[in-house]
């Protein structure tokens, strides 16, 4: 098939765009390299390096005319987003319909949205599922929900869509650098022999999805599955806990130090995934302790 991805310079649209690849699709990617890597897009995928707002995304997408869409591309610093919530919804708005209107126009037949779990805001019941109340707390979280209602509407009728909550997803390519990847943040100081930065007491808990399982995500949907599905593994894990196993992996003692709890942030986090299991069998394969010990062998091999 021929597929577009947007973002596929990024963490998960690198590893989306290898898994394309190595089944045999024809992959392009558009990404503007503001955060991506082009040494991350594999050589057999195409990319045009462009920005999803500019006008002359939709001759990309006329001359390549792609059966399957997805959109990964996004401005996706939480932070930045308060500081500044027209350039996110510059990006993620109005970037994000130059995507589907040119997809639509095009004749593409599926359109695959990276959407977040952070939609659900504090939740009150766990696992939490698709039907939960939608509480989001930033700019850029309610651009993922104002966009999935986008698709709601405006592809309805026109073009397959399916949009993907995703919890904390982890794994190589993640930038340490970011305020989000807490994972890639702590194993980097690990390795830098620094100490971990905690938020608060430590007791918050995440739900953590290897990169490899959110790709399977994304790549079960391409021949069926329409509409909203959580991407998470089920489990809570809190940060303590994720710092324990780290230590055991990076066989040392980790200096743990507390920083004032962030305001409005997430206690608890846990997906049901139930949907997107009953939808296209997927079902996470790697565990915490498997995930990490990949991740940590890369950040060594790669940092
Ligand atoms: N990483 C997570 O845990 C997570 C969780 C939920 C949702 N998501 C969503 O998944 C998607 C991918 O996330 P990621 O972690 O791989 O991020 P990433 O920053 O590694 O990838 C995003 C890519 O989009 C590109 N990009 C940004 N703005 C662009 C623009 N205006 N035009 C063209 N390209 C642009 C960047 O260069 C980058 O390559 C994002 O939409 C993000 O919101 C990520």
């Amino acid at each position: 098939m021929r597929i577009l991805v947007t973002g596929g310079a990024g963490f998960i649209g690198s590893h989306l765009t290898d898994s394309l690849v190595k089944a045999g699709h024809q992959v392009l990617v558009v990404d503007d390299l503001s955060f991506g890597k082009k040494e991350y897009i594999h050589p057999q995928a195409e990319l045009i390096q462009l920005d999803i707002r500019e006008k002359s995304l939709e001759k990309v997408f006329f001359d390549f005319a792609p059966e399957v869409v997805y959109h990964l591309a996004a401005q996706k610093n939480v932070r930045a987003s308060i500081e500044n919530p027209r350039l996110d919804a510059e990006i993620n708005i109005l970037g994000a319909l130059n995507v589907l209107q040119s997809a639509i126009k095009a004749g593409a037949k599926k359109f695959i949205f990276a959407s977040s779990c952070g939609i659900y805001g504090e939740a009150s019941s766990f696992p939490i599922d698709e039907s939960a109340e939608e509480k989001p707390l930033s700019p850029y979280i309610l651009n993922k929900l104002v966009f999935e209602r986008y698709l709601q509407i405006v592809a309805e009728g026109k073009i397959n869509w399916a949009a993907l909550r995703m919890a904390n997803i982890y794994g190589p390519r993640q930038d340490p650098y970011g305020e989000a990847g807490v994972i890639s943040i702590f194993l980097n100081n690990a390795l830098s022999s620094k100490p971990i930065y905690i938020f608060g007491d430590g007791q918050q808990t995440r739900d953590f999805v290897y990169v490899e399982d959110a790709v399977n995500a994304f790549v079960s949907l391409l021949k069926t599955g329409q509409g909203i599905y959580n991407v998470g593994t089920g489990r809570e894990v809190s940060l303590l806990e994720l710092v324990e196993k780290i230590k055991l992996i990076a066989d040392q003692d980790i200096k743990i130090e507390h920083t004032p709890a962030i305001a409005g942030e997430v206690r608890r986090s846990a997906l049901d995934c139930g949907r997107l299991q009953a939808a296209s069998y997927w079902q996470p394969r790697f565990d915490l302790e498997k995930g990490l010990g990949f991740t940590y062998q890369w950040f060594k091999e790669n940092r």
